[in-house]
């Protein structure tokens, strides 16, 4: 683990093996922290925030120090990335172009963290100098999921910095050494010891401590709706400022009146890019009755054609699940859409293809035969599924698209604008696509309505998810008036 600018081991001396999910087997040991390691790093990370250099700091120093850490992750991507896929599995085409990709966070933020600027207050007082600070929270706690590691990450960690905080992350135990591994660029970059910090280990183990210390101010949490649940209450015990993004049954919408092969390659990307295992999946395709089966069909054909197999060649196209318990999940939710009367036209199956060895590998599957009343229609399954739902008019898909208890992203199809912009206005999500899905950007805003999260990330606003208004009087009247009356 990384504490105090420090490789150490966990405090107990013992280690958990994290796999490769192609091989099915383990590829590194990973230290297993608990509530000690917890309490050493924000310790740690509390010293760097009140003593030493890190306060000293300007921000124009700060955000030099962002844009050389972006220059480092450019220079080093590709192992970042081969990093990555050997811990989650996700394809190299993917995660090469993410971890690329992903430096623009640190130059962005970097570049906004001198261009913070408090007001001067026309102040209704007399003889009365009123004025405006944004200052730093302390040490954020960032808990972070194994689909994206270093991306959700950045999506924290720049503005985090940027802001002038202190840091103790804390990876999935399934995907631990891409955060190690970056803090090889954080020590090159420069940060004074204990601004970053990184302690590995379990949820309830090492997270429930790191979450519950007193001394972290923020929690920056991305993961499950349930285990966010969890944490936005411990947080509240110690009233600690939350930002929580989790999960989504997105609905990708397509009406008669859209391009449909554009369509059918939109939804594609929405449920069987990155095996399903992404927030933002499109897992449920709401398509007009008129076009249902010749779209279908469509599906079908390209659906069919997906290569599976080592996510480093760069011809695959779906690879694993990232984890035994993720893989079991899927094949639950599959099982559970059987009995509920849905059929699967395409996959359905764990996948026995030999290019697939002796890894977690899920058969793209599509059920059509969905209601929106199903749980294979309610519920977030994080795999290469998707259920088929028809509706009939704009009324019924907006009615459709918003009854789930999650609101993180839609996609809507079609070449009408009038439709379009009543779609974007009337779905209830974070985030609309139309003749689009799967787009993110530093630059704009990204989070969830309803279960789906609470604050955004990404855009210029979200540097105030880390900083605190402070509100500075100064009186140079010559004179305290009485003081026994409130002005
Ligand atoms: P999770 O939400 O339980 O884990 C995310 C992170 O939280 C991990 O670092 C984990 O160690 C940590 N954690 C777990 N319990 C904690 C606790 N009590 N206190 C502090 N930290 C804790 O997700 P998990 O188990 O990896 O996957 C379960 C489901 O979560 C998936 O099937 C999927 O539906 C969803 N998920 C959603 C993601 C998203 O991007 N919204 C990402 C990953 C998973
Ligand atoms: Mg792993």
């Amino acid at each position: 683990m990384f504490i105090g600018g420090e490789w150490v081991e966990a405090a107990s001396g013992d280690h958990f093996p994290s796999d490769n999910p192609y091989t099915g087997k383990p590829w590194a040991l990973i230290p297993r922290g608990n509530a000690s390691d917890a309490t050493r790093a924000v310790e740690a990370a509390h010293r760097a925030f009140t003593s030493g250099e890190w306060p000293k700091f300007n921000a124009t120093r700060r955000g030099a120090l962002l844009r050389k850490l972006g220059d480092l992750i450019t220079e080093h991507s590709k192992a970042l990335a081969e990093t990555e896929v050997r811990d989650n599995g996700k394809l190299y085409a993917e995660m090469s172009a993410q971890t690329a990709y992903m430096a623009q966070w640190y130059y962005y933020f970097g570049g906004l963290a001198d261009k913070i600027e408090g007001a001067v207050i026309p102040i209704d007082k007399p003889d009365t100098f009123n004025y405006t600070r944004h200052e730093p929270l302390g040490v954020v706690a960032m808990i972070i999921p194994w689909n994206s590691p270093l991306l959700l990450l950045a999506w924290k960690l720049a503005p985090a910095l940027a802001a002038g905080n202190t840091v103790v992350i804390k990876p999935s135990e399934y995907t631990s050494a891409s955060a190690l591994e970056f803090m090889r660029l954080i020590e090159q970059a420069g940060f004074p010891p204990g601004v970053v910090n990184v302690v590995t280990g379990f949820g309830a183990e090492v997270g429930t401590p790191l979450v519950e210390h007193p001394k972290v101010a923020k929690v920056a949490f991305t993961g499950s709706d349930a285990t966010g649940q969890k944490i936005y209450e411990a947080a509240a015990k110690g009233l600690k400022r939350v930002s929580m993004e989790l999960g989504g049954k997105s609905p990708n919408i397509v009406f008669d009146d859209a391009q449909l092969d554009n369509a059918v390659k939109g939804v594609i990307s929405g449920i069987f890019a990155a095996t399903g295992q992404t927030c933002i999946a499109g897992s449920r395709l709401l398509v007009q009755q008129s076009i249902h089966d010749q779209f279908v069909d469509k599906l079908l054909a390209l659906a069919k054609t997906a290569k599976m197999g080592n996510p480093m060649s760069l011809d695959t196209q779906v690879g694993p699940v990232t984890n035994p318990p993720q893989f079991e999940k899927i094949l639950g939710y599959i099982a559970i859409a059987k009995g509920e009367g849905a059929k699967a036209v395409l996959g359905g199956a764990k996948a026995t293809r030999p290019e697939c060895g002796s890894g977690w590998f899920v058969e793209p599957t599509i059920f059509t035969g969905v209601n929106n009343a199903m749980r294979i229609a309610q519920e977030e399954v994080f795999g290469p599924v998707l259920s088929v739902i028809p509706f009939k008019d704009e009324e019924e898909a907006i009615a459709i698209g918003n009854d789930v208890v999650f609101g993180l992203a839609a996609g809507v199809w079609t070449q009408n604008m009038r439709r379009a912009f009543t779609m974007s206005e009337r779905l209830q999500a974070g985030t609309i696509w139309v003749n689009t899905y799967r787009a993110v950007s530093y630059l704009s805003p990204f989070g969830g309505y309803k279960r789906s999260g609470i604050g955004r990330e990404n855009g210029q606003d979200m540097i105030y998810e880390y900083l605190q208004t402070k509100s500075v009087w100064i009186s140079t009247a010559t004179e305290v008036p009485n003081p026994f009356v409130m002005r």
